[in-house]
């Protein structure tokens, strides 16, 4: 028989039938009980719900209103180029202006689109990518070398120490994806650094683990203290970075971390003593072997 009563209530404390004056039954009690636990619980599950479709709203919101700024800059500056009140050295302002705003709408857009794909796709499998045996340290040499240059006017050099990360053995992961991890932590590193600073790239094998990790580390603006992790929160964006950069998403980190998740890696994000930023990512070797389609050896000849 389905029973509602927890078994703690005494005879002493069992409430009375108002109506008759008689007590009411354990059995009445019980489903009195029961009845006011499920409407607490439909209560809290209607507020849980209202919260969701609030953040889903503000979230649609903030797309829009980050994507409208750059388009608007755009329109604005072809207004200026076709009504023809430019001189020279001006159209060639505006000119660089939509090449950069343009960019900016690009960089959205994609981090938008990676975004809802992560939050639909809970499981690796589900993002139907082929798993790849990577060279972490091969990979983030190439990547120094792509972030390198927007570095120059500032002064900043990329250093990869390549030893122990060189004889550290591949991690199976999903190639697009691992990389658009590091590239969000390297574009941090390379926006956050004061003038003149160095970022540096290192890592290692840990065999009992047989995890391989990867640290970024950089001098510039601090995370937030005590909480860094709040840096992988969709959204956020400490007052620093908000001076910096006007406009970020606050999407970087965020995406970062899920698609760590979904390779059942970590990443950790701290300040060191010496005052820089450290990201450290860590994956596993094999642990994901057979989880997902493997690519064939044919294409794992690429370059990257
Ligand atoms: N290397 C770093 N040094 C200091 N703070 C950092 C660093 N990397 C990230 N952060 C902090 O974490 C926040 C979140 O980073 P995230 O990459 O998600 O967003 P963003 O860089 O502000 O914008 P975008 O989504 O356009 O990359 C940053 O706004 C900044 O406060
Ligand atoms: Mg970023």
């Amino acid at each position: 028989m389905y029973s509602i009563n927890d078994g703690r209530e005494s005879s002493k404390d069992r409430p009375h039938n108002a109506e008759g004056g008689g007590s009411v039954s354990p059995n009445g009690a019980g489903l009195q009980q029961a009845l006011e636990r499920l409407q607490q619980e439909n209560t809290r599950l209607r507020q849980q719900l209202e919260l969701v479709k609030k953040e889903q709203t503000e979230y649609l919101q903030n797309v829009s209103h980050q994507l409208v700024a750059p388009l608007n800059a755009i329109k604005w500056h072809i207004e200026n180029l076709t009504a023809g009140r430019l001189n020279e050295d001006r159209i060639r302002k505006v000119l660089r202006s939509i090449y950069s705003q343009s960019t900016l709408a690009v960089h959205l857009a994609k981090n938008f689109a990676l975004m809802s794909n992560l939050e639909a796709d809970h499981a690796l499998s589900a993002l139907r990518e082929p798993l790849e045996t990577i060279d972490l340290c091969r990979l983030m040499v190439n990547l120094a070398d792509d972030f390198q240059p927007l570095g120059w006017d500032r002064g900043l050099s990329i250093t990869v120490a390549d030893y122990p990360l060189k004889s550290a053995p591949p991690v199976l992961a999903i190639k697009p994806l691992i990389s658009q991890v590091f590239s969000n932590v390297l574009e941090n590193a390379v926006k956050y650094s004061e003038k003149g600073s160095e970022i540096l790239i290192s890592g290692g094998h840990n065999s009992q683990e047989q995890t391989v990790s990867v640290s970024v580390s950089n001098r510039g603006i601090p995370l937030p203290v005590p909480e860094t992790n709040r840096v992988f929160d969709r959204g956020y964006r400490s007052p620093e970075a908000r001076n910096l950069y006007p406009a970020g998403t606050g999407f970087g980190m965020y995406i970062a971390r899920r698609i760590v998740e979904i390779h059942e890696g970590t990443i950790e994000a701290k300040n060191d003593k010496s005052g820089r930023v450290t990201f450290t990512v860590t994956l596993s070797v094999s642990k994901l072997e057979g989880k997902t389609r493997k690519r064939g050896a044919k294409d794992s000849t690429n370059r990257r």
